[in-house]
């Protein structure tokens, strides 16, 4: 097993490198499924959730190269679906990871038929597939639900309908347009999510042949092509990994540039910082973050893009913590996403939960714990919280952390901070 030792206390400061977003390149990788022709994508990052994804895709006979395996810079891939071996997504894989449920609309658009395991149960709430379902039935497919499978069916293709979801779900989303731009004629998905990634797999699909208008907005038209054909694509910047960088700065009072960032991508986490007192400006090559004074406190409320992304809640539930006052913090989009709060009062951090709402008062200093990761952001933000606290922490079960974040502890000890990873 392995844990991550912090030493607290020490200010952040310097250049980090933000790499491309994993849940961008997630459905990217899965849109190779929808040509017979190679997909290259760039900037991919080096994430355990990748390499999930490449053994999914490999279980359906998708080849998914790696164009200079040997070389630690090598962020290029290439996808290639010439060949759909196998319709089947395994348990195994897909409890690993939810996005793993992204391969359906793909593969019924492609092949006529598709079983897929359910995700089953995750640690930040119960998390239905239901909108993915419903939306794949109203373009045609069948569906039943059989020992755990999703099984679906089209054996005369699917064809174009008029969606509204419910909730402007992002994987739902994803899985519907991936399905749409091969079904016969013309999808309407409205209600459809907004955020940066789905835009990034709709630009790239574009690339491929699709036909895709309202992209960025919340009502997308597609008009169903015979075929898509190969493109190349480079992956957005991680807005999530810029923004639990720029927490740790400000948590630590320090100065980092994070370089090669979208600022557009992060504007209600760069407001949110503002508003407790952290300067932040856009330079030629990214956005500064500065912090000198105290942190005050700041309200946030968890929404949909371009709202404060609920991927960045626990983090800057972190840097309240120790603000100067105290803070409301809504989750709206998950239920049960404050599995970090016993974690951050281990720490010394006060901190009461109402239902979908934390009041954190604000203290003076933490003081360093052992402390255990249950999920991916969670783990990012006891990392945050043990870089602000004195003495000693130790984060244990880091593979959450590694789903999401290349090598935080290397990017963090450029940093400055006293940070290590050990094998126990
Ligand atoms: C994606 C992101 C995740 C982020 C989330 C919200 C990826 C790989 N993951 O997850 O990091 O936290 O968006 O920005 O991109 N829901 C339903 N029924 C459905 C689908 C969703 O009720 O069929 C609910 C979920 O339970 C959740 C909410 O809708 O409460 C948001 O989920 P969704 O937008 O689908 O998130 P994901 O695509 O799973």
């Amino acid at each position: 097993m392995e844990i991550i030792r912090i030493q607290g206390g020490h200010r952040l400061s310097g250049k980090v490198q933000i790499r491309g977003a994993k849940n961008a390149a997630l459905p990217l990788m899965v849109s190779a499924m929808l040509t017979e022709e190679h997909l290259i994508l760039d900037n991919l990052p080096y994430l355990a959730d990748i390499q999930t994804m490449t053994a999914l895709l490999n279980s359906h006979g998708v080849q998914v190269n790696r164009s200079k395996p040997s070389s630690a810079d090598d962020r290029r891939v290439s996808l290639n679906a010439e060949r759909i071996s196998n319709t089947t997504a395994e348990y195994d894989l897909v409890r690993k990871m939810r996005a793993s449920i992204l391969v359906l609309g793909p593969l019924l658009a492609r092949e006529g038929s598709a079983r897929v395991s359910l995700p089953g149960g995750c640690a930040i709430g119960t998390r239905p597939v239901d909108i993915h379902l419903s939306g794949l039935s109203q373009l045609g497919a069948e569906i039943t639900l059989v020992d755990g499978y999703v099984e679906a069916k089209a054996s005369s293709g699917l064809r174009g309908a008029s969606l509204s979801l419910p909730f402007p779900s992002v994987g739902a989303t994803e899985n519907l347009m991936m399905a749409g731009v091969l079904a016969d004629g013309l999808t309407v998905i409205k209600n459809a999510a907004r955020e940066p990634e789905v835009v990034d797999l709709s630009n790239c699909l574009i690339k491929m042949g699709a036909y895709i208008q309202g992209v960025g907005t919340s009502e997308l038209k597609i008009e169903g092509r015979k075929s898509l054909h190969g493109a190349s694509h480079s992956v957005i910047p991680d807005r999530v990994e810029a923004g639990t960088y720029a927490i740790a700065a400000a948590i630590t009072s320090g100065n980092v540039e994070l370089l090669g960032v979208f600022s557009e991508h992060l504007e209600a986490p760069l407001k949110m910082l503002e508003q407790a007192g952290v300067d932040t400006h856009i330079t030629p090559r990214g956005i500064e973050i500065s912090a000198s004074k105290r942190i005050l406190a700041s309200d946030i409320a968890t929404n949909t893009y371009p709202g404060f992304p609920t991927d960045l809640q626990a983090q800057a539930m972190a840097l309240m913590t120790i603000a100067e006052g105290p803070s409301v913090i809504t989750e709206t989009i998950f239920e049960n996403r404050f599995m970090h709060v016993p974690e951050l009062i281990r720490l010394g951090a006060d901190i009461n939960i109402k239902g979908p709402t934390a009041i954190v008062r604000g203290v003076k200093g933490l003081r360093g714990a052992p402390l255990m990761a249950t999920d991916l952001r969670a783990s990012s933000s006891l990392v945050i919280a043990g870089l602000a606290a004195e003495g000693e922490t130790t984060v244990s079960r880091v593979h959450h952390i590694d789903r999401g974040y290349e090598r935080i502890e290397e990017s963090l000890s450029v940093l400055g901070a006293i940070i290590v990873r050990e094998s126990v």
